[in-house]
């Protein structure tokens, strides 16, 4: 097991990574909390996959288990709603604790549960998707969504504790490993030429699965370390949306149903690269670099998008401020920033790469 702190002050937090963790929850919760009883969120495919193991984990915690639909439209208000009511029916008070058991999905809406009834209660991640386990279980983002997009309710509350399981992480389908490599791409694209590099030498799941506890480490360290600076989204946080302006656009194009968010990521980071190499800041090649090692990971990479298209969806991309939008572009593979640039620069930018393509 290895054990890293997020170190932020009275909300300061342990992430446990290793192979097994799942078997030890009961212990590892006890050794930060003492709750009289506890809730746990968690989605149909996690639950059947895993729930018999939880529930021997926690011995004997008193608790109760609300299963709901697996997918993005369980991060809905109606789903919110029934898991309140459910908190409620329990008699989960403000001493007790939720156990997030799952994906970003069940992540996010299990946390932003633990951010409201009661005006907050102390919650636990479980998370078992890499996405989860690498970036959405990490940070104190909590988020359902409206009808109206994405994520547009949430809160920022930190959990008491991260157990990542990384065995669990074997039962994924291939599409959602696919799609956690490219996550985990981005943390060495952002801030470690080694780690890439590390990827480049392992570029399939089989080549990387036995470096799982250390590429699941490695990202949690960096995500640790934009955390402490920025908690609250205000600056080097937002680095972490490399890929993600094109990528959303992509994911909407898709309709939400065509692309999963790490497929989008992949080819946003390829989209944004471009526009750093166009723009002379980028080495050329770096695009290339990056198509390669997502690829090698089965990522869609061969799909092609009309600027028309991107451009249409950059003007609703959430992270613009006004008529400004925060591009976050590569110095190196290693190296990244944010690079402000007005929505027609950007319009242009996308021409430019898209037709030169
Ligand atoms: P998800 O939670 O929908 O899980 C993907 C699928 O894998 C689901 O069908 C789930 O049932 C299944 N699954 C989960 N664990 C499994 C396992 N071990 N074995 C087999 N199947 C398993 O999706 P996700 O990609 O984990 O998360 C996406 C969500 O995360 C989005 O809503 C996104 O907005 C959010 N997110 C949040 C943050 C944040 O900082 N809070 C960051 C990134 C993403
Ligand atoms: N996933 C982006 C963040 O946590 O800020």
């Amino acid at each position: 097991m290895k054990t890293l702190t997020v170190g932020l002050q009275e909300r300061a937090y342990a992430i446990q990574i290793g192979g097994g963790l799942l078997d030890r929850a009961g212990e590892l919760i006890a050794a930060v909390s003492a709750p009289a009883m506890a809730v746990v969120l968690t989605d149909d495919h996690v639950w059947a996959l895993y729930g018999k193991r939880l529930e021997t984990a926690l011995g004997d915690l008193p608790h109760r288990v609300l299963v709901l639909p697996h997918g993005e439209q369980t991060k809905c208000v109606d789903q919110y709603a029934r898991c309140l009511s459910f908190c409620a029916e329990s008699g989960l008070s403000r001493g007790d604790l939720l156990l997030a058991f799952g994906g970003g999905v069940i992540g996010d809406l299990a946390g932003f549960v633990a951010a409201t009834y009661m005006r907050g209660v102390r919650f636990v991640q479980i998370p078992t998707t890499l996405l989860a386990q690498v970036d959405s279980a990490v940070g104190g983002k909590t988020a359902i969504d409206l009808p109206e997009g994405k994520n547009l309710v949430g809160a920022f509350h930190q959990p008491s504790l991260v157990i990542a399981d990384t065995d669990l992480l074997q039962s994924l389908p291939p599409r959602e490993q696919a799609g956690g490599m490219a996550e985990v791409i981005k943390y060495g694209a952002l801030f470690d030429a080694t780690f890439f590099e590390l990827l480049e030498a392992h570029p399939t799941w089989e080549a990387a699965t036995p470096l799982l506890d250390e590429i699941v480490y490695r990202c949690c360290d960096l995500k640790r370390q934009v955390v402490e600076q920025d908690e609250r989204d205000n600056g080097a946080r937002q680095l972490l949306n490399f890929g993600h302006t094109y990528g959303h656009a992509i994911e909407a194009i898709g309709g939400y149903s065509a692309y999963v968010h790490g497929e989008g990521v992949a080819l946003g980071m390829v989209l944004a690269a471009k526009v750093g190499i166009f723009q002379n800041i980028t080495p050329i090649g770096t695009d290339d670099r990056l198509e390669s090692l997502c690829d090698s990971f089965g990522l869609p990479m061969t799909e092609r998008f009309a600027a028309e298209a991107l451009n249409a969806h950059l003007a609703l991309d959430k992270k613009r401020d006004k008529q400004t939008l925060r591009l976050v572009l590569l110095r190196n593979i290693g190296e990244s920033f944010l690079h402000a640039v007005t929505l027609e620069e950007a319009y242009a930018l996308t021409e430019e790469i898209v037709h030169a393509d």
